[in-house]
C-alpha cells in the first residue's frame, strides 16, 4: 500500500524517481511527490491524482539533484490532495512513508504545545516534524531518527532526506516493507523489489525495526535496539522486460491469457512425485492434521473457500475458512493438530500477515502459499509454498487467483492420499484432470468476443447477481468480487439456494444474474432458482457445459458453453470467463482496469 523509492547517485535523481514510481503505482495511485536535494535545499513537487500529474508538473518545473526520494499514495489520513501527498516536510527534513501512525494524535497535540505547525491532515506529518525537533535540539542524524522512531508507534517504512546534506537518505522500517538496492555507484530504496527491475538486481532487505543510513561512502544498517547490524544482499530476478504489457492492452489481459502457462507450471509442481518434500514442507506432520484453517483477504479468500470444500472432500478433513481481518478479533482457538494455511499474493497483506502472527504465537502448525517468496510471511511462516504464477501487476487478481486453486487443490490431494481417503484411480483421474486445465483454459480464452457481447449488455444495467451451489458458490462470489472491482456495477455474489430468502425482491429487468451451473448432480436444483428469477423477468446469463447449455440454453438471454471437466476443478474453470467478463465491462465503461479506483494491490493496513 503506497509505494517508495529512493535514489542517491551521480544522475539527476528526478526523472529515475518518477520511472521507479510508474512501477509502484499499482500499490496506490491517489497522489505522488518527490522531493530532491540540489545545492543544499530540498526541492519538493508534488500532486494529486494519477502519476502523470506529477509527470505534467515536473515538466513545467523541473527540480534538480542527485539524490530523492518519492511516493505514490493511498490515502488512510486525509483526503487525496495535493497538501495531503507525500513527501510530508518540517523546515529541514522531508519524508516519505508507507504504512500507519497509530499513536499520531498524541505526537500532533504535543508538537503543536511546542509550537511546531501542522499543514496536512495525515498522519504520516509527525514524523518529519518530531525528527526536527530532536535535529533543533542538537542531536545528530542518527540520533534523531532513532530518538523519532522510538516514539512512533503502528507500521511504517519511512525514508528521510535532510537539508543541507546531500549524502544521505535515512531509513526505518517497522511492519511495512523496504528494500535497499545496490549498483556501482547508485543506491536506490524502494517499498518493493519490483520498483528497480532493470535498475540493479542486487537487494538488502530490511528487517522489521532495523533503520538504516545511506551515503555515497557506504550503507550502514541499525537493528532495533540501534546497534550495527549486518544485513546480507540477495539476487533477485525481476526483469525490466518482465514489467511490458507484451502486446496487450493492460496488464490485466496479459495476465488472464498468461494462465496457462503459469497454471502449467504449477500443476507440472502438484502432480510430480514427492512435491512436498522438494517444495521443503515434508517435515509439516501432515499426517497428524485433524484440521484445516484457511485465511485470506479479497479474492484470496474465495481461493480459501473453494479449497475447505477440496479438504473435505478429498482429504475428510474439517476445512473452516475465515476472513483475515475478522479472525484474531474472536478469540480463535488454536488446536494442536490444525493446520492454518494463509494464501496471499503479496505476502504483505496486513490483515493475513496479522492472523498468521497471532496462529504462530499460539503455537499453531502454519502455512503460507505465496506468489512472493521474498515477502514478510514468507519470512515469519514455518512453512510456506509458491504458487507459480510469476508477477502480477494488475490491481485485481487473476492469474495469481487460479494459482493459489492449483495448489490448494495439490495439498488436499495430497492430505487425501495421506489419510487413505483417495484410492490409487481416483488420484489419478483427478491428476489428469489438473494436467487437462491449460488447454481447457485456451478454449475459454477463445470465447473472448463472445463474452465481451455478454459485457456490452452488463454495462448497461447498474446491478448485477452471480449465483452457484457448492463449489460454484464461491465463484460466484469471486465472480461478483471481480465485476465491482473493475467495471464499478455494484454485483452480489450469493449462494443460490439463499436468492428466495430476500435478495429475489430485487429481481427485475435491469437486474441481471449470472449463474455458474455445469451439469452435475446440483444442476437441476440452479435449474429452479433460474426458473424463479425468470418469471420475475430477470436476464439470465448462464456458464454451463454443452448437457447444461443444451438442456436450458434455448430459454436463457446469454449462455457460453465452458468444457466439462472433473467436477472438483470446475471452479478454476469457470473463473476464466467472469474474469474476462469483468475486464471487458471495465473496458467498454472507459475505465482504468488495471487500476481501478480506490482499491491498491498490496494493503499494507488493517
Ligand atoms: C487487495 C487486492 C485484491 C487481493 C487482496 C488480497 O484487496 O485488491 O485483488 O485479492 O488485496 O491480496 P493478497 O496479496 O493477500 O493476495
Amino acid at each position: 500500500m503506497c509505494g517508495i523509492i529512493g535514489y542517491l547517485g551521480k544522475n539527476e535523481a528526478s526523472p529515475i524517481l518518477l520511472e521507479s514510481l510508474r512501477r509502484l503505482e499499482y500499490r496506490g495511485y491517489d497522489s505522488a511527490g518527490i522531493t530532491t536535494i540540489h545545492n543544499g535545499k530540498l526541492f519538493v513537487k508534488k500532486a494529486a491524482g494519477r502519476l502523470v500529474n506529477l509527470a505534467d508538473l515536473l515538466v513545467k518545473e523541473p527540480i534538480r539533484g542527485k539524490i530523492g526520494i518519492g511516493h505514490t499514495r493511498w490515502a488512510t489520513h486525509g483526503k487525496a490532495t495535493t497538501i495531503n501527498a507525500h513527501p510530508q516536510s518540517s523546515n529541514n527534513v522531508s519524508v516519505v512513508h508507507n504504512g500507519i501512525i497509530e499513536n499520531y494524535k498524541e505526537i500532533k497535540k504535543q508538537l503543536i504545545e511546542e509550537g511546531y505547525f501542522f499543514r496536512s491532515e495525515t498522519d504520516t506529518e509527525v514524523i518529519p516534524l518530531l525528527c526536527q525537533k530532536f535535529l533543533d535540539q542538537g542531536y545528530s542524524y542518527t540520533d534523531s531518527v532513532h530518538q523519532t522512531v522510538d516514539l512512533l508507534k503502528g507500521q511504517y517504512a519511512i525514508c528521510f532526506l535532510f537539508e543541507n546534506n546531500d549524502d544521505l537518505i535515512f531509513l526505518a522500517r517497522s511492519g511495512s516493507p523496504l528494500v535497499i538496492g545496490h549498483s556501482r555507484s547508485t543506491t536506490y530504496v524502494a517499498s518493493d523489489a519490483l520498483a528497480l527491475a532493470g535498475l540493479t538486481k542486487e537487494i538488502t532487505y530490511l528487517e522489521d525495526g532495523d533503520t538504516a543510513a545511506i551515503s555515497r561512502e557506504g550503507t550502514t544498517i541499525f537493528d532495533s535496539s540501534h546497534k550495527n547490524v549486518h544485513r546480507s544482499k540477495t539476487f533477485v530476478s525481476i526483469n525490466a522486460i518482465d514489467l511490458q504489457k507484451g502486446g496487450f492492452k493492460h496488464y490485466m489481459l496479459k495476465e488472464i491469457h498468461e494462465q496457462p502457462k503459469a497454471l502449467a507450471k504449477a500443476i507440472q509442481t502438484v502432480t510430480s512425485e514427492n512435491w512436498l518434500d522438494e517444495a521443503s514442507v515434508g517435515n509439516l506432520p501432515l499426517d497428524e492434521i485433524e484440521g484445516v484453517n484457511l485465511l485470506g483477504c479479497g479474492t484470496a479468500e474465495y481461493a480459501c473457500m473453494i479449497a475447505s470444500y477440496w479438504f473435505e472432500n478429498l482429504a475428510k478433513l474439517p476445512g473452516r475458512t475465515e476472513i483475515a481481518s475478522e479472525f484474531k478479533y474472536r478469540d480463535p482457538i488454536i488446536k494442536p493438530n490444525d493446520l492454518s494455511i494463509f494464501v496471499s499474493q503479496s505476502g504483505e497483506t496486513a490483515d493475513t500477515l496479522s492472523a498468521l502472527r497471532y496462529v504462530i504465537k499460539n503455537k499453531g502448525h502454519n502455512l503460507s502459499i505465496l506468489n512472493n517468496l521474498a515477502s514478510t510471511m514468507a519470512k515469519e511462516s514455518t512453512y510456506s509454498l509458491p504458487i507459480h504464477a510469476d508477477l502480477e501487476l494488475s490491481v485485481a487478481s487473476t492469474k495469481a487467483f487460479t494459482c493459489q486453486l492449483v495448489i490448494l487443490a495439490g495439498l488436499a490431494l495430497e492430505l487425501g492420499k495421506i489419510r487413505k481417503n483417495l484410492s490409487r484411480k481416483e488420484y489419478e483421474q483427478y491428476r489428469e484432470g489438473l494436467l487437462n486445465l491449460p488447454g481447457y483454459i485456451n478454449i475459454i480464452l477463445d470465447l473472448s468476443e463472445e463474452i465481451r457481447k455478454i459485457a456490452q449488455f452488463l454495462t448497461e444495467c447498474p446491478n448485477a447477481l452471480f449465483i452457484g451451489r457448492g463449489l460454484m458458490f464461491p465463484t460466484a462470489l469471486e465472480g461478483a468480487l471481480k465485476l465491482k472491482e473493475i467495471s464499478y456495477i455494484h454485483a452480489e455474489g450469493m449462494a443460490a439456494g439463499e436468492l428466495k430468502h430476500g435478495p429475489i425482491s430485487l429481481i427485475e429487468r435491469t437486474f441481471p444474474t449470472v449463474v455458474l451451473a455445469p451439469s452435475d448432480y446440483l444442476f437441476d436444483k440452479t435449474k429452479s432458482n433460474m426458473e424463479e428469477i425468470q418469471s420475475r423477468n430477470g436476464p439470465i446469463i448462464l456458464l454451463s457445459d454443452a448437457r447444461g447449455i443444451d438442456d436450458v440454453g434455448k430459454d436463457v438471454d446469454f449462455s457460453l458453453t465452458l468444457p466439462k471437466v472433473h467436477p472438483l476443478l470446475t471452479p478454476i474453470i469457470y473463473t476464466i470467463p467472469l474474469q474476462l467478463l469483468a475486464y471487458h465491462s471495465g473496458v467498454i465503461k472507459g475505465l482504468d482496469v488495471d487500476n481501478p479506483r480506490h482499491l491498491a494491490k498490496s494493503v499494507t493496513v488493517e
